[in-house]
């Protein structure tokens, strides 16, 4: 006969995630379960603040009555924060952390992280890449690894998935099918970024590179303050609209006293026959550069290629015909740092 504690594990193991026609035995959900007396705690590995709330709800209606009951989600470490000024260093393993930023969506920040975090790890760096575009998490599916799923190791780390050479975090694998939709407050999706500094085996790194969600906003300023980040790149389209964008951008960067290492511009020609065409239009790289005495470090023309190796999970930067932008990025990286 199965003791109460088990009997109490495997009821909470048949319970189901909301909207899922999984459990969360089968999601390996339950982090803890301790029954002491008449003391019955619960820890959920569910950062979801509604499915914890419904699945919190349900295990109360059924063992409140008969326990002293806690559920409780597993949470980041609470740690006094940095400032931007004087930032914690919540990554002492990476000897230099780089964002990769924009003012906006849809500029080709994400292509640029995981092309620049392979052309590194193909010059034999050791990289990892951390999908901090919480609401967006692309980076999995750009390297392949859109099936991969969280793991954990004995020591309670996460095991960061690893493609051509990159070791990867994102929230897109803690989710329990890859089209989960997230709608953390920002509060929680800082915490969970903080928990992927923290409980993360990344082992030692040479650079870890930080793919950023669009704009200036909370996920920017809290990585501003919990890391010193050597550098950061920014990345605009030759048009205006998105150089109004990227200038914020600069100015937040400048405000936290983060060194810029240069600015990227994405989409800046497409060529057809052997001409050049420019969709988006011309020169907007160079006068972002211009006007705050920034390096333009690559002009990446705007390639099927390119978009096909993102969907693909075979990134540009192992493909001959379109990875030399790229290790341009590469190389004018390691420059700027020195
Ligand atoms: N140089 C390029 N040529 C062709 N397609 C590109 C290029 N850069 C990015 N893309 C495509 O544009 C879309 C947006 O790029 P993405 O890197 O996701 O932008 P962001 O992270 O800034 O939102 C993706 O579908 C990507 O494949
Ligand atoms: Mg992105």
């Amino acid at each position: 006969m199965s003791s109460p504690k088990e009997q109490i594990r495997r009821e909470i193991e048949a319970i189901r995630y909301p909207k899922l026609e999984r459990t969360l035995g089968s999601l390996e959900l339950i982090a803890d379960l301790s029954l002491q007396d008449k003391r019955l705690d619960v820890v959920l590995a569910i950062q979801n603040e509604e499915a914890f709330s419904a699945i919190e709800a349900e295990i109360r209606a059924r063992y409140g009555d008969r326990y002293q009951l806690s559920v409780r989600p597993r949470t980041a470490k609470r740690v006094a924060h940095g400032t931007t000024q004087n930032p914690n260093n919540r990554a002492p393993y990476a000897q230099k952390v780089i964002a990769v930023s924009s003012g906006k969506g849809g500029v080709g920040k994400t292509t640029l992280s995981v092309n620049l975090a392979v052309a590194l790890a193909q010059q034999g760096h050791r990289v990892g890449l951390l999908d901090a575009d919480v609401y967006g998490p692309d980076v999995p599916r750009m390297l392949g690894l859109r099936e991969e799923r969280l793991r954990w190791s004995d020591e309670d780390k996460m095991i960061p998935a690893e493609n051509f050479g990159v070791k990867v975090m994102s929230v897109g694998m803690t989710t329990p099918t890859e089209d989960t939709p997230l709608a953390w407050r920002a509060s929680v999706a800082t915490s969970a970024l903080i928990q992927f500094l923290e409980d993360v085996a990344w082992g030692e790194l040479d650079f870890l590179v930080i793919d950023m969600p669009p704009g200036t906003g909370d996920v920017q300023l809290t990585m501003a303050q919990e890391l010193p980040i050597a550098a950061a790149l920014l990345v605009t389209t030759p048009q205006m609209a998105s150089i109004d964008d990227v200038s914020r951008a600069v100015r937040m960067f400048e405000e936290c006293r983060v060194p810029i290492a240069g600015v990227v511009e994405n989409m800046s020609y497409m060529v057809i026959g052997d001409k050049r065409h420019h969709p988006f239009g011309q020169g907007g790289g160079a006068l972002l550069a211009g006007r705050y005495d920034l390096k333009l470090l690559a002009q990446i023309p705007l390639e099927e290629a390119i978009r096909n190796g993102a969907d693909e999970g075979f990134p540009a930067a192992t493909n001959e015909e379109v990875a030399e932008p790229y290790r341009q990025v590469a190389a004018g990286l390691l420059k700027a740092l020195g």
